[in-house]
């Protein structure tokens, strides 16, 4: 694979169960990059898992710690960076990613009864407790149709994982590049 030269990292976006952490493992490994999943950045900056953090500190610290690690990460080359499900809810963070150079942002996009579906077959463990915002099924509904117009409007590429298997998201992936 030939990579556009300014191309530095690849930032993946879009809702809980879309296969961000999944796909952004597969594409780093097929191009030799690094990967690096926002929330796992996130814990080992804090020592807390997402959940201890919201429980804890609630939501609104929560997003204080993933701007800054949105930051911190943006400043790595050659990586693949799965973002939260929530962080395009942020203006300053919409514009960090949008003004960093070499970024090139895509929105793994599907329904909500199958990102709903995927995150409850996820496993191991319970669901709500991995995901603390999917505690209320509506309001995760509510969430996901709120957000579509960030998702979208950050990315330069929209690639529709409804039906996709995550090896095939990821070829599909690799030939728009
Ligand atoms: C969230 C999504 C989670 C995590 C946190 C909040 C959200 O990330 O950041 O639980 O608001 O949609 P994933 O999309 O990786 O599950």
């Amino acid at each position: 694979i030939t990579l556009p030269v300014h191309l530095r990292r690849i930032v993946l976006t879009g809702f809980m169960g879309s296969g961000k952490s999944t796909i952004g493992r597969l594409l780093a490994q097929q191009l030799g990059w690094e990967f690096l999943d926002l929330d796992a950045h996130i814990e080992s900056r804090t020592g807390s898992t997402v959940p201890e953090l919201f429980a804890q500190h609630g939501e609104a610290h929560f997003r204080q710690l993933e701007s800054s690690a949105l930051a911190s990460a943006l400043g790595r080359s050659s990586t693949v960076l799965a973002l939260g499900g929530g962080t395009p809810e942020s203006l300053t963070n919409r514009l960090l990613l949008e003004q960093t150079p070499g970024t090139l942002t895509i929105f793994l996009d599907a329904t909500f009864e199958t990102l709903f579906d995927r995150c409850v077959l996820q496993g191991p463990g319970d669901p709500v407790i991995a995901r603390p915002v999917l505690a209320d099924p509506d309001q995760a509904r509510a969430r996901f149709i709120s957000r579509q117009p960030s998702y979208r409007r950050l990315a330069r590429l929209t690639l529709d994982t409804e039906t996709l298997s995550p090896d095939e998201t990821t070829a599909m992936l690799l030939l728009s590049l």
